[in-house]
């Protein structure tokens, strides 16, 4: 079990107070806040080690590349990476360079006129644009899987729409606005079944639960250090070996060659073929630390947690009235998101007013734009929880939600 109390003083920020009130952060699914252990890890970095990696033979050279490598080598662990080889394991600035490295790297080598990538209606901006980008490049196009209206993916739609001409599946592991968990498991057999490709994008997932890859059968996985206690600055992507091996580089410079001549150039190993110029050493050196973070407290109960509080939210959100609640009902088959309206009150009004209280909160399109018209909703509101959130804070936002609808509730007499 979790004592987020506790825990909660490992969290400098969470101390703050915002409009003379106690913050209450919910708004984890855009970035999580960093425990100590991390921002001490970034200052140690600068103070003791900063160097320039994989190129100098001096002390501090060595020392910062063995501590960034040691990173990578923790995220093959981490998602258990097939032998926990850490050359799968490529940095990038995000989850969304992640998903750009393969749309580019891959799809520009792979895809041909009349291929399909197949998505889903539940997808981040940044699992739709880059294939979008290289659809229209190559020629090939997107198909799109539908949501039922609890939220879940149609499976039988997905089983139809998977066929020779698919090159590759690109689902969310966890979406972003409903919290759904797509059965990706599933979904990684059924792909390598019909002889294509499959990237989860992790960024909701890795950070709440167990990830492992070889489960899923993931050829690559995408996520950000940041929504995962790290750094900004700091994505990962997985990716199986001999595709990696396979690929062309993504950018080219400086690390990423083994020899060029004039006119000329071979490929570095990977993942350094793919890490071209100084990469971001000291966030992913922190990164590491937020890794230890979270493993030493066990992402089994980081879910448990997660869950408790998406169940009590449901329970004591869905009896307020004039509430809409988006996305599956049953609290294990969710990740702990929730997304919501109340009544005709804009969800920029409702965020408004519960920062008014100290309460972070999202809303808007959460960068879901096709989902928000499948929902047919221009916005919702959306409060997110992680491993330092607690009950009270759920009982302060369901108090605020209140009040906001007082407020609008007498705003719309006034008016008419
Ligand atoms: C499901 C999903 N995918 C991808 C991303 C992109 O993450 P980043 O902005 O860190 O690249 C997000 C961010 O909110 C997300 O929720």
């Amino acid at each position: 079990m979790i004592n987020a109390q506790k825990l909660r003083q490992d969290f400098p920020i969470l101390s703050r107070q915002i409009h003379g009130q106690p913050l209450v952060y919910l708004d984890n699914a855009a970035t999580t806040q960093k425990p100590r252990a991390v921002i001490e890890a970034l200052k140690r970095y600068y103070e003791t080690t900063n160097a320039n990696i994989h190129r100098g033979v001096h002390t501090l050279s060595e020392e910062a590349t063995d501590q960034y490598e040691d990173v990578r080598a923790k995220v093959a662990q981490f998602i258990n990476a097939p032998e926990h080889d850490p050359s799968q394991i490529l940095f990038t600035r995000n989850a969304t360079e992640a998903i750009n490295l393969v749309a580019r790297a891959w799809g520009g080598e792979n895809l041909k006129p009349g291929d399909e990538i197949l998505l889903t209606v539940m997808e981040h901006h940044s699992n739709l644009i880059p294939w979008y980008l290289i659809a229209k490049e190559k020629g090939a196009r997107t198909v799109f899987v539908d949501i039922d209206e609890q939220g879940f993916l149609r499976m039988e739609e997905f089983k139809k729409k998977l066929t020779s001409r698919t090159k590759i599946v690109a689902v969310t592991h966890a979406s972003n606005v409903l919290g759904t968990i797509n059965p990706v498991a599933e979904i990684g057999k059924l792909a390598h079944d019909a002889g294509t490709l499959f990237l989860v994008d992790g960024a909701q997932s890795v950070p709440h639960l167990p990830m492992d890859v070889q489960k899923i059968g993931a050829d690559f996985l995408a996520f950000s250090a940041h929504k995962m206690l790290g750094p900004t600055g700091v994505g990962v992507l997985y990716g199986r070996k001999e595709l990696l091996e396979a690929m062309p580089p993504f950018l080219g410079g400086g690390e990423m060659i083994s020899k060029v001549t004039l006119g000329e150039a071979a490929w570095n190993e990977v993942p350094w073929k793919y890490e071209a110029g100084t990469p971001n050493i000291a966030d992913v050196i922190a990164f590491g630390a937020a890794l230890d973070y979270l493993q030493e407290i066990g992402m089994e109960t980081v879910q448990k947690h997660e869950q408790e509080l998406v169940s009590y939210a449901l329970r004591v959100l869905s009896a307020l009235e004039e509430i809409v609640l988006y996305g599956p009902a049953k609290p294990e088959q969710r990740t702990g998101v929730v997304s919501f309206n109340v009544g005709t009150i804009h969800p920029h009004d409702i965020s408004q007013i519960l920062d008014s209280r100290g309460i972070a909160i999202r809303a808007g399109h959460h960068c879901a734009q096709p989902l928000m018209r499948r929902l047919n909703v221009v916005a919702t509101a959306r409060a997110s929880f992680y491993l330092y959130n607690t009950p009270q804070e759920i009982d302060l936002l369901v108090e605020a939600l209140k009040e906001a609808r007082k407020f609008f509730g007498h705003v719309a007499r006034t008016r008419t």
